[in-house]
């Protein structure tokens, strides 16, 4: 236990596990011993942010931003070093020292709010429970309908809200300042200069935050014409809407069970679907899906598999398309979004980045009435046969079919399947859609390959292929180069800097970038004791050299690639390199020498001179690699 507030800092350091801490805020997808994902700190379209779990550190090699779990927090939070230790204590359950103690008023209210809206849910739900408010045979009679007894309200704590003014406010007052309850978003100021409770004539459905604190309300409209339908807390201290998913408290361990989860629209879509036994399945609070829900719920399952199950009207389709689509930016560039049930195409799972999948049933249910009227065990059947976001999307389309009759119809109706024919890369299996969409659509498949080309040349990036070309052996060289620079940064090798730098004394690196980074090493190596040192120095020192600081996480990369080996290994390893490097230049330069020899003009006089010069270099040229 600690007892100072150096051991306080030292405690939490050890419980801190930086990719869980990282992992709130981002994706993270698992390279060899690093972490990747898009850096929080500015605009990433690949991921250029490292967690190294091994060193407790992330680092953006785009922007710069790096440092432990404490300033991640630091920074994502937008909080000081002092409050982020007290707010870790607090969660670990350690004691902060007196002399640290703050006058805490942040926390406090915090605390209090959260009690706060604890003993409002209880007092909702026992209203209902007890019958003790007028309306709560009303209440109990609608959620019966509902298809909702005493074991499910227990379980999501359903309450009542009376109708008069001030039933909660008279019972909390005694116990929490008007400050707390306002902020908490239980009590509104009244026109009269008093206070009223904020819901009145409904059914409260608390909402509990991932570690189960109930930190807000949906309150369902009780009677017909009541407006709106659904009042939802405000955002507040404890609660943040667009971080928050209804029911996941409650569906976690089934969503790491299950691998997988099913985002629904409605409160009550979850609460009938995990009380008939589907218990992976969470929703928003009123509000769309966002990329901080996204990210929450990628802790939870391994293999993304995230399942959209929204109504089946043209409202929920919308909701659907949004939905993946925030789904696809939270985990762009961490690899392929699963798009085929694939069974000739060789893959494993952790080749995508996520996995996206549509339960639509053509009941057109919302999953409430369809796991109510229809059924649990028939929804799970759903979910097990649930389509590909992409054939989803392709079948909606042609599901369409019928309704454009003329010419000009078709043709505009025939472009929307397009672009979605285009996302398929695997041409294989591009061709094998276009095939089964053409016949659907009695369209020559020729006509929709040649048109799904032309969508592509238009919205393609424009290659830099001819670069690409010339450049082609040079960039042979360059890897095996950057290959060679990377074993200084191999993290268990028993050599010194001095040591792997003598090794390579002979080889002159001849890329300017690497030129610079090779002499970065040289001058940083008499300073830096260990491998993490070395990183953070060159790190550092790039700070305002983008395309240095680039090459980095390659080095990184590729130095993990030479771990684990034998000194004898280690040292053949770098001899290899060398050798490869050398036989490259070797290449190279018989190459050059060659176009000269080609270029020269007989008619000149020094042509035969030079002739016979580069003859003899050629030939050197040639043994000397043949010896390599
Ligand atoms: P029930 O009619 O109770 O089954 O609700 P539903 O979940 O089927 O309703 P709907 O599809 O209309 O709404 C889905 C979700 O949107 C709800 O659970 C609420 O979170 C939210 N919502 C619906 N109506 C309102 C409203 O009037 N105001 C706000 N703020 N949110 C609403
Ligand atoms: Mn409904």
């Amino acid at each position: 236990m600690a007892n100072t507030w150096d051991e306080l800092i030292q405690e939490i350091k050890s419980r801190l596990d930086i990719v869980e801490v990282v992992s709130e805020q981002v994706v993270l997808k698992k390279r060899g011993n690093t972490y990747w994902g898009l850096c929080p700190f500015h605009k990433d379209k690949h991921p250029s942010f490292a967690v190294t779990p091994s060193m407790g550190i992330y680092k953006c090699f785009s922007c710069g931003e790096a440092g432990d779990a404490i300033k991640f927090i630091m920074k994502t939070k937008n909080m000081d070093f002092k409050d982020v230790i007290i707010e870790l204590a607090d969660k670990f359950g350690l004691e902060v020292p007196k002399s640290h103690k703050t006058d805490g008023s942040t926390k406090e209210l915090k605390d209090n709010m959260l009690m706060a809206t604890t003993v409002a849910a209880e007092f909702y739900h026992d209203l209902l429970l007890r019958e003790k408010s007028d309306n709560a045979k009303m209440a109990l009679d609608y959620l019966t309908k509902r298809g909702i007894g005493t074991d499910i309200i227990k379980k999501f704590h359903i309450g009542v809200a009376p109708k008069s003014y001030s039933t909660l406010y008279d019972e909390l007052r005694k116990d929490f300042s008007n400050e707390v309850l306002e902020k908490a978003g239980l009590i509104l100021k009244s026109e009269k200069g008093g206070f009223i409770d904020r819901f009145r004539g409904r059914i409260i459905i608390p909402i509990q935050n991932e570690n189960g604190e109930f930190v807000a309300f949906g309150a369902r409209a009780l009677e017909e014409g009541q407006a709106p339908k659904y009042l939802n807390s405000s955002d507040s201290l404890i609660y943040n809407k667009s971080r928050l998913l209804y029911g996941l408290y409650t569906a976690k361990e089934a969503i790491r069970k299950e691998d997988a989860v099913i985002l629904m629209e409605g409160y009550f879509d979850v609460i009938s679907s995990q009380a008939h036994g589907i218990e992976n399945c969470v929703a928003s609070c009123g509000t769309s899906l966002t990329a901080e829900h996204v990210r929450l719920l990628s802790r939870y399952t391994k293999s993304r598999r995230i399942y959209l199950s929204f109504d089946t009207d043209s409202a929920g389709q919308k909701a659907t398309a949004r939905g993946a689509s925030v789904i696809k930016e939270v985990f762009e560039g961490l690899g392929d979004i699963k798009q085929f049930d694939e069974s000739y195409v060789a893959t494993n799972n952790d080749k995508y980045s996520c996995e996206i999948r549509v339960i639509a049933p053509p009941e057109g249910k919302d999953p409430d009435e369809f796991v109510r009227s229809v059924g649990a065990e028939a929804y799970k059947m759903y979910i097990e046969n649930a389509p590909l976001f992409i054939d989803f999307r392709i079948d909606s389309i042609l599901k369409q079919k019928d309704n454009y009759k003329t010419p000009q119809e078709r043709a505009q109706y025939i472009s929307s399947i397009i672009p979605v024919l285009c996302e398929i890369k695997n041409t294989i299996i591009r061709a094998e859609y276009i095939e089964s969409v053409s016949q659907v659509l009695g369209i020559d498949s020729s006509v929709i390959k040649s048109e799904v080309e032309s969508y592509e040349r238009a919205n393609s990036p424009k290659p830099e292929r001819i670069v690409k070309n010339v450049t082609k052996s040079n960039s042979i060289l360059q890897k095996a180069q950057k290959n060679l620079l990377s074993v200084f940064l191999v993290p268990d090798n028993h050599f010194s800097f001095a040591q792997i730098n003598e090794m390579m004394s002979d080889v002159a690196f001849d890329d300017k970038i690497l030129i610079i980074v090779k002499s970065t090493i040289d001058k940083s190596i008499c300073t830096v004791n260990n491998v993490k040192e070395l990183i953070e120095h060159l790190y550092t020192e790039f700070v305002d050299n983008a395309e240095a600081q680039a090459l980095l996480p390659e080095l990184i990369e590729h130095a993990q690639s030479y771990r684990g080996l034998s000194d004898e290994e280690f040292e053949n390893a770098i001899h290899e390199m060398i050798a490869k490097i050398n036989k490259c230049k070797h290449i190279e330069e018989a190459k050059n020498n060659k176009e000269l020899y080609k270029g020269i003009d007989d008619n000149d006089p020094e042509a035969l001179k030079l002739q016979i010069q580069l003859r003899d270099k050629l030939k050197k040229i040639r043994q000397k690699s043949e010896m390599n």
